[in-house]
């Protein structure tokens, strides 16, 4: 019991999290400016649809775990140009990856193996928008 207790409130956080990457992705979409902008809003709105159906699954999870989905969404950084924003972004993914690798020992602990499997792919989705950012960054001028 306290070990599903545990990953409910671990996949809460994670959900704030996704919700916090789409509230993200959607403002930084609409501020990007410069001759990248096209590239660079279609990318961001490109990985709205991703985060939120992760902010799905999290939730469904937390219910049939027992617990309530949160409601509560932390704070966006909003930086002052694209570089910012998408180091802004790079940071979010990176701090992401390390939630759920954590996360993946609780379901283990809790005996959830299907949820474990899940976040593996969450893992999957997150780690490629990281690298997406960091080629982004890489030549960037
Ligand atoms: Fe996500
Ligand atoms: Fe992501």
């Amino acid at each position: 019991m306290a070990a599903t207790q545990e990953l409910i409130d671990g996949l809460n956080e994670d959900l704030a999290a996704e919700y916090q990457a789409v509230i993200m992705y959607r403002t930084y979409a609409s501020l990007v400016t410069g001759p990248y902008r096209p590239d660079l809003k279609a990318f961001f709105e490109g990985e709205i649809p991703d985060e939120l159906s992760h902010a799905a699954l999290l939730a469904d999870k937390v219910v049939a775990l027992g617990g309530i989905p949160t409601v509560r969404v932390p704070e966006v950084p909003v930086p002052q140009d694209n570089r910012g924003m998408l180091e802004s972004a790079l940071q979010a993914e990176v701090e992401t990856i390390e939630r759920y690798t954590r996360r993946i020992e609780q379901a283990e602990a809790a005996g959830e193996i299907s949820i474990k499997i899940q976040l593996e792919d969450l893992i999957v989705d997150e780690s490629n928008h990281r690298d997406d950012i960091r080629r982004m960054l890489k030549d960037w001028r």
